[in-house]
């Protein structure tokens, strides 16, 4: 066939697909070809605006490496990291929600015990965290593998702060015999996620801000149940109606309470305000029974 126009090149590019073998594979691609056709007409792109649109996803790929992935960050912002995660993740009742993973997690973070100390002198408001990890319908899980990874009181990472030399604010628990772990860390900070690339240059274009709401990453494994990714976010925080990357429900908000001074849950004396975050976890059993990770 030739004579391809505007009103019949879509038929035929879905058509030079018939052939493929693996049925997903062809309506992943019959799909994209059709939505993209649409989109192209619904914008009438000039030449000009098209080559621009290539060039976008150019810097976006070049900006890519083993620390900065800037496809993601554009996953993230234009909401499609949510939207994926929302039809992968439909909980049940008992089973906490789930979020973004983010850029800033590290497989194979240190181990610590119960009642460690997260922080590693990286100064702020000192922060006592108590969680119970539960299955969904209620039970305490115990030897759940509890990552966790937040920004410091100035809205960075560890792996952000290159004059850092070891990692902090970051570390795997265990959960006790009750399925609760506690660590003390400090008060997270909202933070803008990287804006120095194509997708800042975007958030610029189109007068959006990057800010992200202040909150504490947690990732817990346990055998029989899926994987939780999620956070917690700070009550109150400026930005929890406009988080950059669409991540905040309500069920993961909560107070990080103030104190003033007095005693630590695990009965440390502490002569500064301190915050105590105190939150239940609920795993979703995984469809394979056996298996570690979903
Ligand atoms: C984060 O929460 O660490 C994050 C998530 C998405 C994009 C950037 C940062
Ligand atoms: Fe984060």
């Amino acid at each position: 066939m030739r004579d391809f126009d505007e009103h019949n090149i879509t038929q035929a590019v879905i058509d030079r697909f018939a052939a493929t073998p693996d049925p997903r594979l062809k309506r992943v691609m019959t799909s994209l070809v059709s939505h993209l056709h649409d989109f192209i007409r619904d914008i009438e792109p000039s030449f000009a605006e098209w080559q621009a649109a290539v060039g976008y996803l150019t810097r976006t790929g070049q900006m890519c490496d083993d620390k900065r992935q800037e496809f993601i960050l554009l996953s993230d912002t234009l909401g499609a990291s949510m939207l994926v995660d929302a039809i992968n993740h439909r909980m049940p009742a008992g089973a906490t929600e789930t979020t973004v993973l983010g850029p800033f997690f590290i497989d194979g973070a240190a181990a610590f015990a119960n009642g460690a100390d997260l922080a590693k002198g990286v100064e702020g408001e000192t922060l006592f965290v108590e969680a119970t990890v539960m299955s969904a319908a209620g039970a305490p899980l115990a030897g759940a593998t509890v990552d966790v990874w937040q920004s410091d009181a100035e809205g960075f990472y560890d792996v952000q702060r290159p004059e850092r030399d070891e990692h902090a604010l970051r570390g795997r628990l265990r959960t006790d015999a009750a399925g609760k772990i506690w660590f003390r860390t400090i008060q997270p900070a909202a933070y803008p996620i990287p804006y120095d690339g194509p997708v800042g240059d975007m958030l610029r274009a189109t007068n959006r801000h990057p800010w992200r709401p202040a909150h504490v990453h947690f990732m817990i494994a346990a055998a029989g149940y899926e994987t939780l990714v999620t956070h917690v976010f700070v009550a109150g925080d400026e930005y929890l109606d406009s988080d950059a990357v669409f991540g905040v429900k309500n069920s993961l908000v909560t107070e990080f309470t103030r104190h003033q001074s007095g005693t630590l849950p695990d009965g440390a004396p502490i002569a500064t305000p301190w915050r105590h975050l105190s939150y239940q976890f609920g795993l979703k059993p995984s469809a394979d029974k056996g298996a570690k990770h979903d």
